[in-house]
């Protein structure tokens, strides 16, 4: 049996099978709601008019402009993160490797140095050595057991200090206090 209402047939005889389909006449209705959020997946979405379009701004995260920078579902999940480990904002990332980007990129700049463990997650060694260098930004590897050595090797341009508990592949466990005091009496931001 077909429902006249929802048909895309019904509603727009003229128009082709497929532009029928993505602009459809049926909305499902808004008040369903269950314990598990909904998944949304998107990257072009809809705005009601262009001056909407203009007006909507991606980083307040008020309202949606594009699938990658966010849906319900990853707004909510970066919310419930948030709680879960005490913090202020989450950005969610697709990896952790991005995520290791985009802390050194937001922290650092032209100019700038960063210190890594030397045994740090080898991805972020080669992110260090390929695109940051390429940036203009310095780095060298200090002994992630002897904080003596990451103090001795910090630079007045250092403005980032990896820290990695248990060390990569090596698994070594520094001295996570005494390295981040050492961090903090330079004001040097340590993830
Ligand atoms: C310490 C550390 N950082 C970052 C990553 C990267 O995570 P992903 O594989 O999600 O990029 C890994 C992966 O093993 C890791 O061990």
């Amino acid at each position: 049996m077909t429902d006249k209402k929802s048909s895309p047939h019904s509603s727009h005889a003229l128009s082709h099978i497929s532009t029928q389909l993505i602009h459809h006449s049926y909305t499902a209705p808004s008040e369903f709601e269950a314990p598990q959020p909904g998944i949304f997946k998107a990257s072009t979405v809809f705005f009601p008019n262009v001056a909407a379009m203009r007006q909507r701004e991606w980083k307040d995260k008020s309202a949606y402009t594009y699938g990658t920078h966010g849906t319900p579902s990853s707004f909510t999940l970066e919310e419930r993160l948030c709680a879960l480990e005490g913090g202020s904002h989450c950005v969610l990332a697709p990896s952790g490797l991005s995520a290791l980007a985009v802390v050194s990129f937001t922290v650092l700049k032209s100019g700038d140095h960063v210190l890594l463990p030397d045994n740090a997650y080898g991805p972020n060694k080669v992110l260090a050595q390929g695109e940051l260098k390429a940036f203009g930004i310095s780095h060298t590897f200090y002994d992630a057991m002897n904080p003596a050595d990451l103090a001795a090797k910090l630079q007045p341009n250092t403005q980032l200090v990896w820290l990695e508990a248990p060390g990569s592949l090596t698994m070594e466990f520094p001295d996570l206090i005494e390295l981040l005091q050492i961090c903090k009496q330079h004001s040097v931001t340590q993830p």
